[in-house]
């Protein structure tokens, strides 16, 4: 729920900065701030400051930078709004309560959660029951063991119009909110509801917390589409969800890596084989929300994409994406998967020891950045080589942060000057005998 400014102002003046960040850092006083060791990145000597005039933190290593709701969001993991309501008890504040249509949306909310978890166990039941033998087998040939199974809680939807429908429809639980939640379908020219999902392996979607928001839902054969994902609904928002990451969080944080790849059977397929850091987007490009998010786990998330045109034209619309919000100390790195292969086919073929050496090759921003503009093109007259100076100055400049720009502008010019200067020249034969020769006379060494 929307906050009232008012209510958090007065939150963040009532609450002592010193003290939330004190509970996880050690603090020592110098002048107006207290420094410490970040707690967000791994560093030795104090970079870390904390300003409670200004009601902020500080780092000056990685850049994580807030005010104490923010803090809590990052140390604790949390979502805005539990970081307000963790703060406010605490603080012996009450929390406002919303307005009746915010109760009515909340109430909604709670009761769309309970049936996509309903959902959830409806599907998981059904892939071990007779009509979901072919699903569960399609899983196990694909390497799956029952713990991940049971682990990422896959399901299927039996092949028929109503299933779910009659198994999950009660006075508590309408119609109406089934189809809220994406769970069934109105067909537009009138008729009866059916089930959104028919004869499809069941993916479940989660929040960062693991509450089932929606599916992506897999054909067995050929059919059309491939994946299936639930629509966008009051709790499912593409663009702002990662496949895994209630899973992944955890070693994400302890390891300081978080691995992004394309596939729901990719993200499966990593944490079966131990990287269990790794999410996916769903099925479409990385937003910036997304990479937000990645980057409360890690400073440097791996964009670990197809080595085919389509998996470096996914590189290019990520790195436009990110580039205006790169922030000291964040940033993404490439891996590139070598053609054909997505991680799931890459692990199978040649275990883990090869995804991990895709892994460890991961490169960063600005080498991805400078082959993208360069690849392929000549840069052998002075105007040609202004329009790639032009361009690479038009990507610095997208980025909002003054420090991160003014480093880019820096190391792109270094890029250039290195690329440009002229080949070593090619002295005739005998050149340095004699060039010896006069430095002899001169009196000076080589
Ligand atoms: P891919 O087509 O690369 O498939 O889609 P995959 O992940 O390798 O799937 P498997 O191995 O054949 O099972 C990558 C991702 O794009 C989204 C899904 O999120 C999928 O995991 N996608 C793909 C869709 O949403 N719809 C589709 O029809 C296909
Ligand atoms: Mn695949």
């Amino acid at each position: 729920m929307a906050f009232p400014p008012q209510f958090l102002d007065d939150l963040r003046n009532r609450v002592s900065l010193i003290s939330v960040v004190g509970r996880r850092v050690k603090l020592v006083r110098k002048g107006r701030e207290h420094h410490g060791l970040c707690p967000f990145h791994n560093e030795k000597t104090a970079s870390f400051t904390v300003n409670e005039d200004k009601g902020f933190f500080h780092c000056f290593g990685c850049g994580a930078h807030g005010d104490s709701i923010g803090f809590e969001m990052r140390a604790g993991h949390l979502s805005f709004t539990e970081a307000v309501e963790k703060l406010a008890a605490e603080a012996g504040i009450e929390v406002p309560k919303a307005t009746p249509e915010e109760r009515v949306r909340e109430a909604q909310r709670a009761s769309q959660h309970d049936a996509l978890e309903a959902a959830c166990v409806f599907f998981e039941k059904h892939l071990r029951g007779p009509a979901g033998r072919d699903g569960f087998a399609y899983l196990k040939n694909r390497g799956l063991s029952d713990d991940t199974i049971a682990r990422f809680r896959l399901g299927f939807a039996p092949d028929s119009r109503e299933a779910l429908k009659s198994a999950l429809m009660t006075k508590e639980c309408p119609e109406s909110l089934l189809i809220e939640a994406g769970l069934l379908k109105k067909p537009e020219g009138g008729g009866g509801t059916y089930d959104y999902f028919r004869g499809r392996v069941m993916f479940p979607i989660t929040d960062r917390r693991g509450r089932v928001i929606g599916f992506g839902a897999r054909t067995l054969g050929d059919g059309q589409p491939k994946y299936l994902n639930s629509p966008d609904t009051p709790l499912f928002h593409k663009g702002a969800t990662l496949y895994g990451l209630a899973h992944a969080r955890e070693l994400a944080r302890q390891t300081e890596t978080v691995v992004v790849v394309e596939g729901y059977m990719d993200v499966i397929a990593l944490h079966q084989a131990g990287f269990a850091y790794a999410v996916a987007p769903l099925g479409t490009a990385v937003t910036e929300q997304q990479i937000e998010e990645l980057w409360r786990l890690a400073p440097e998330p791996i964009l670990c994409l197809d080595g085919d045109k389509a998996g470096q034209r996914a590189m290019a619309r990520a790195l436009e994406r990110a580039f205006p919000i790169l922030k000291p100390g964040l940033s993404l790195r490439f891996a590139t998967l070598p053609a054909p292969e997505d991680p799931d086919s890459l692990i199978k073929a040649r275990g883990p020891a090869a995804m991990k050496a895709v892994l460890d090759a991961a490169q960063p921003m600005i080498e991805v950045a400078w082959r993208l503009a360069t690849e392929g093109r000549a840069l052998d007259t002075p105007e040609r080589r202004a329009a790639l100076e032009k361009d690479l100055n038009d990507k610095a400049f997208a980025i909002a942060d003054e420090t991160v720009k003014w480093q880019y502008l820096a190391a792109f010019r270094q890029k250039a000057k290195e690329s440009f200067r002229p080949p070593p020249r090619q002295w005739p034969d005998g050149f340095h005998r004699r060039k010896a020769g006069r430095d002899h006379f001169c009196g000076q060494g080589p």
